[in-house]
């Protein structure tokens, strides 16, 4: 039986994941920073499958997540798979720059994803294991009001990008999966009509199937949304800002 790390999994896209592992009889290991909502999220996993357990872990702490790395290796089971999808989503309402909402989103996205990594490399070197970032499109270029969630999205892209080339020495797949609008409590959080908006349960079947199936870097899903993206990743400047300009009068 392999073993699944979901950081982040007591709401959302990671406990949809969770759900489908257990499904398909992974030992899943979920963990999040709030105890009482990771406590009732293992409680509902439970009824689908015992091989579920929750621990605490805020991964803004790099002492919590090596005592949580730790406690799975030694007393549940080697971790074959680490999916970081835990994050903050602080929308910005406005352009206005907040310095706030940037450290937030800096030590949660980025930092708790640097510290995740740090520790899974001590025991996961030379095993065949699998690291997956769940990044996002946002990351994929500058847009409109979505500068700090942007940004630490972006990074994760490039450091997923980088560490596919680096950990191939250690024996260690890196992929990265970038989601459009799936239907969660961060997206709940965004006043805009989201396009091709899909349900959790929709981006876990992807991500199980990217995952499982043949090694693929990047997971991507719904693929008309994310082929719109990709080109407009790559279009100049003047024409995508014309863009922004007729969507937004950004
Ligand atoms: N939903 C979308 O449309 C969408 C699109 C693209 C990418 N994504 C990405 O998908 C991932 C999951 O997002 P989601 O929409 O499912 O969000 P969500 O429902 O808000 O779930 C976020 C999860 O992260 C956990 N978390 C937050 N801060 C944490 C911390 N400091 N330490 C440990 N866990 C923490 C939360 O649990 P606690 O509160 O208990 O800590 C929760 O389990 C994120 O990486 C997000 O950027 C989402």
């Amino acid at each position: 039986m392999k073993t699944i790390w979901i950081t982040g999994g007591s709401s959302g896209i990671g406990f949809a994941v969770a759900k489908k592992f257990l499904i398909n009889n992974w030992k899943v290991i979920i963990s999040s920073s709030n105890k009482e909502k990771l406590k009732l999220a293992e409680k509902k996993l439970k009824k689908i499958n015992k091989n579920i357990i929750g621990i605490k872990c805020d991964i803004t702490k790099s002492i919590e997540v090596k005592k949580a790395i730790n406690f799975i290796e030694k007393k549940i089971a080697p971790i074959d798979l680490a999916l970081l999808n835990a994050a903050a989503y602080s929308p910005n309402k406005s352009q206005e720059f907040d310095i706030k909402n940037y450290e937030l989103l800096i030590d949660v996205n980025l930092k708790g994803t640097l510290y995740c990594i740090e520790h899974l490399l001590k025991c996961m070197k030379n095993r065949n294991n699998h690291i997956a970032v769940v990044a996002s499109p946002v990351g994929y270029r500058g847009m409109p009001t979505a500068g700090a969630y942007g940004m630490t999205k972006a990074a994760q892209i490039n450091l997923t990008e980088s560490l596919f080339f680096d950990f191939k020495k250690y024996n260690i797949k890196i992929s990265v999966i970038n989601p459009g609008f799936i239907d969660t409590e961060s997206t709940k959080k965004n006043s805009f009509k989201m396009p091709f908006l899909k349900s959790s349960n929709y981006a876990a079947d992807k991500i199980y199937n990217g995952l499982t199936k043949k090694y693929t870097f990047e997971i991507y899903f719904p693929f008309i949304l994310l082929t719109v993206l990709k080109i407009l990743r790559i279009l100049p400047l003047k024409i995508y800002s014309f863009i922004w300009k007729k969507l937004g009068n950004f």
